[in-house]
Order: C-alpha cells, then sequence, then structure tokens
C-alpha cells in the first residue's frame, strides 16, 4: 500500500490507474478507523481494480464548540488495517494542504442536508460536501463509498454528485454493527463502560420501531411515540432527535406510504452517537 501525503502526489498515480482502463474505488474516513471503515475498503477492494482510502480529520465539518480537537487520531494502526482490508492506496493530506490560508470556496450543499442532522450541526454538511468535493477532484476514481450508518451523509452526497454532474458513482454499504447491535463508530470509544452498556438502547428502540411497523403500525406520530419511549426506557434522555421520516427526501409524513426511515441522535454522557433503521421498502 502507498502512502501519499501531498495533494499533488495523488492525482498522478489514480489518473495513470484510469488511463490503463482500471476502475478506482475511493472511500473517504476521518481515521480512528473500525470494523465499519474496514467494510468499505473490503467492498471497494471486491469491486474495483485499485482503492484508495483517505485519512482526513475535515475541520470544516465540525461546528465550534464540537470534538475536533479531541476526535481519536490512531494513524499507525489505521495503515495496517487498510493494508489488510486491501488499499491500495492512503491519502494521508495536512489540514494546510487542503485548506491552505485565503481558501474561501465551499459547497452549498442540497436541501436533504438540512432537517435533522443539518438542524443541530449547522454548517456540519457545507463542510463534508466541500471536502468530498474537493476528495472527488483530487482522486479521479470511478465510485466512492458510503455507510448507510449516516444515512443523511449519504444522501447529502448522492444529491450534490446528481446535482453537480460529478462523473463518480456512489455505493452504499450497510451498517456495521457490535454484537449487541451498537453500531461501530469512532466515537464508541469516548464511552465509559457503563455509558457503553447504555447506548446499545439506540439500536434496541429502533427494533422495537421496526416491530411496530412490522405490525402494520403506519401512523408516523406512534411509531415516532414508540421510538421516544423505548429510548427513555433505556436511560436515554439527551435526545437529540428521534424521527420517521421519507426515506428518500427525509422530509415528515403523517403517515408512510414511501420507504421510510427511523433515525435518532442521542447524547450518552458526552458523546453523541447516531444511528437509524430502514423501515420496508413499500410502506404498504
Ligand atoms: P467517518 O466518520 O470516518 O466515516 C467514514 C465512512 O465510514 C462514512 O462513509 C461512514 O458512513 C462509514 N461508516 C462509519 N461507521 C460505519 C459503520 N458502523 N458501518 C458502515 N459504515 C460506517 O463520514 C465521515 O468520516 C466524514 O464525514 C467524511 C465522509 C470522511 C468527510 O470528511
Amino acid at each position: 500500500m502507498k502512502i501519499l501525503r501531498h495533494p499533488s502526489e495523488v492525482f498522478p498515480p489514480i489518473a495513470f490507474a484510469r488511463r490503463e482502463g482500471a476502475s478506482v474505488g475511493l472511500v473517504p474516513t476521518m481515521g480512528a478507523l473500525h470494523a465499519g471503515h474496514y467494510a468499505l475498503v473490503r467492498q471497494s477492494a471486491s469491486q474495483c481494480d485499485k482503492t484508495v482510502a483517505t485519512i482526513f480529520v475535515n475541520p470544516t465539518q465540525f461546528a465550534a464548540g464540537e470534538d475536533l480537537a479531541r476526535y481519536p487520531r490512531t494513524l499507525e494502526e489505521d495503515l495496517e488495517g487498510l493494508a489488510a482490508a486491501g488499499a491500495d492506496f492512503v491519502f494521508v493530506p495536512k489540514d494546510s494542504d487542503l485548506y491552505p490560508s485565503g481558501f474561501s470556496t465551499f459547497v452549498e450543499p442540497p436541501s436533504v442536508s438540512l432537517p435533522l442532522e443539518g438542524a443541530f450541526r449547522p454548517g456540519h454538511y457545507r463542510g463534508v460536501a466541500t471536502i468530498v468535493l474537493k476528495l472527488f477532484n483530487l482522486i479521479p476514481a470511478t465510485s466512492a463509498f458510503f455507510g448507510r450508518k449516516d444515512y443523511q451523509q449519504l444522501l447529502t452526497i448522492q444529491k450534490m454528485v446528481d446535482d453537480l454532474n460529478v462523473p463518480i458513482r456512489i455505493e452504499a454499504c450497510d451498517t456495521v454493527r457490535e454484537a449487541d447491535g451498537l453500531a461501530m463508530s469512532s466515537r464508541n470509544r469516548y464511552l465509559s463502560p457503563e455509558d457503553r452498556q447504555r447506548a446499545v438502547g439506540i439500536y434496541r428502540s429502533l427494533q422495537r420501531t421496526l416491530g411496530e411497523f412490522n405490525s402494520g403500525v403506519r401512523n408516523v406520530s406512534d411509531l415516532e411515540a414508540v421510538l421516544m419511549r423505548s429510548l427513555h426506557d433505556c436511560n436515554i434522555d439527551q435526545v437529540d432527535y428521534a424521527k420517521v421520516v421519507d426515506a428518500e427526501t427525509l422530509e415528515d409524513r403523517t403517515k408512510l406510504e414511501a420507504p421510510a426511515i427511523a433515525l435518532v441522535a442521542a447524547r450518552i454522557g458526552k458523546t453523541r452517537l447516531i444511528d437509524n433503521w430502514l423501515l420496508g421498502t413499500n410502506g404498504a
């Protein structure tokens, strides 16, 4: 696996591979890698001739007061894991190389980015859309792999690519979970042992909501009430949102008629976690 550190080093080898007719998969990450990230790399390696991972803790997607300074950094382990998962290249740029002084151009993200995370983390998706478009321009990949764990991010990037005619295919990968169901996240390592026990309540509450949906409940406020009550029963009280919305637009519905999704963001101690579960595909 070749480690590329400067933006000027990345484009040539990838463009060369493309000229030779190779397909190239891109897996953007912020490091502190876990099995969820490695699943994206393995999926890329199985579908594409070459796989490029990136590790960059993108400052523009963190609002003031968020965890940018204490975001976990585990570069040596990450590099070993990426090589084992099948990455051919890893791009590890410095902040000042991607955001030199005078940087001032940002992507205005699509409307699907506005509710939910967009409402609770103002500016977050503007930073995500900007860094992802920069990576797409630096690395002329054929496909890019993103996790359903960050479902609104996935929709935001897909829409940005459609709206701006970016010549790359977005591939979605399923959420990888711990044995008890907790969605893997770089932030799980912040959890105290007690909070780790409590955190699985997010998954259990999504499952309870799925159970209601599967037993025929289609009224959104009934489903959201089950979700909220279950979070409360699991001692999760600092809930930013617990919503059931249209899975394509993330718009509110009163009754489900299209594919829907339940999404939760909650604070467990000082750690903010998100998770989601798709509810059927026909809504019938
Ligand atoms: P990061 O949180 O490091 O996640 C990188 C990729 O891994 C994202 O596509 C995310 O959805 C996926 N991922 C995280 N946890 C996962 C899990 N448990 N199962 C499956 N996939 C999972 O998301 C970002 O970084 C950044 O916003 C980024 C897109 C890199 C832009 O800075």
